[in-house]
């Protein structure tokens, strides 16, 4: 039976409130301020770690946050060395391990994956990154780093450069950014790498004013943001396309010495070449502070979703379609089949509740 109201889970952010990732902020910046007041709140707790997909940063600062409230951990970062090997399905690797944890952060290679994880899980899930999807952890790292580098959420102009069709960090972003008063976007990439349509929706139903330019040189002057990301090699169909993409995009000081001075310089991380190494000395270079504050932030994350009281929002809004396949090839739906094929909204266009892709009625 799917759990579609009982547990808080963390799947997408703008399934909260603003006035709800604030609360998380504020108490990062209390965490920050005082870590050792911390280090038994989490006493007896167990996190389960359920890593599909390689991780450095989201995976170990998951793992500090929990170590330094006073948690444990257990789970694994490389699925040929569980049973996902001998074929076991997501539902059932999940919902065991829901079993064991109080709370289970996972990061897979399809969209949609974590939310139907969540779907049967028996403990609050949190999405670690669902292929080209959604990364709302990485978000919640992003608007720390911005509240506390630049004060306020509001009257942003943000670049975003590189891979804006496949990085899961801009989609996230882009989605949360779009909540604040005054901010404005300036999408830098190639057309073969432009942003989703169903997130350019996200832009123009919330009236932002934005961009689409190829030259990261003529952008960057207008910017107080510039976030950088690399190009998602693992999502290309064909290392031919790759190759035909990569080194397009390089930040270097001579591009940094058009930028304000009070640009700041944000990378979800890693980098391959699209940030020279010479930018890291630049104090407007702020993804290794960056990297940081997501540990804090997933401190505060934690604390608030193992609360009794924390507030629930439903998984699912929509209906179950069973006939309806959705549109996106690279959705969960078409690999783990047992999967109910929910979608929001009725006629003619109806919207994947896993990949949020739409998809016309058949
Ligand atoms: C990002 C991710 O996994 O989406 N990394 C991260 O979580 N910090 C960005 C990337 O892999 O390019």
């Amino acid at each position: 039976m799917a759990n579609l109201y009982n547990n808080l889970n963390l799947i997408d952010l703008n399934d909260y409130s603003v006035s709800w990732w604030e609360k998380l902020l504020d108490r990062a910046h209390e965490i920050m301020a005082d870590p050792s007041a911390y280090v038994e709140s989490c006493k007896g707790k167990i996190m389960g770690t359920l890593f599909y997909e390689p991780s450095t940063r989201t995976q170990m600062s998951f793992q500090t946050a929990m170590l330094r409230l006073g948690g444990t951990i257990i789970g694994f970062d490389n699925p040929a060395t569980s049973s996902v090997a001998k074929g076991e399905n997501i539902k059932d690797t999940t919902k065991i391990v829901s079993g064991y944890a109080d709370i289970m952060v996972m990061r897979h290679p399809v969209a949609g994956s974590v939310k139907a994880a969540a779907l049967t899980a028996d403990c609050p899930v949190i999405n670690a990154g669902d292929g080209g999807h959604l990364h709302p952890t990485q978000t919640l790292t992003d608007l720390l780093t911005l509240k506390e580098e630049k004060g306020s959420l509001e009257g942003l102009c943000i670049g975003l450069c590189g891979d804006l069709k496949n990085g899961r960090t801009v989609h996230s972003l882009i989605k949360a950014m779009s909540c604040f008063k005054g901010t404005s976007f300036v999408l830098i990439s190639t057309p073969e790498l432009a942003l989703p349509a169903y997130i350019k929706d996200v832009l123009s139903a919330g009236g932002h004013p934005y961009k689409e330019v190829s030259s990261l040189d003529d952008a960057v002057g207008m910017l107080d943001v510039l976030y950088m990301t690399r190009i998602q090699r693992e999502r290309f169909a064909s290392p031919e396309e790759y190759e035909k993409q990569k080194g397009h995009y390089i930040l270097d000081k001579k591009k940094m010495a058009k930028a304000k001075e009070s640009m700041i310089v944000l990378h979800p991380l890693p980098r391959v070449d699209e940030i020279a190494i010479e930018v890291d000395d630049d104090p407007r270079a702020m993804y290794f502070k960056q990297a940081k504050y997501g540990m804090y932030i997933r401190m505060a994350l934690i604390l608030t979703m193992l609360e009794e009281n924390s507030l629930k929002v439903p998984l699912i809004t929509g209906k179950v379609h069973n006939h309806q396949k959705c549109s996106n090839p690279l959705c969960i739906t078409h690999k783990e089949t047992y999967l109910p094929h929910y979608f929001r909204g009725d006629g003619t266009m109806l919207e994947c509740e896993y990949c949020d892709e739409r998809t016309l009625v058949e």
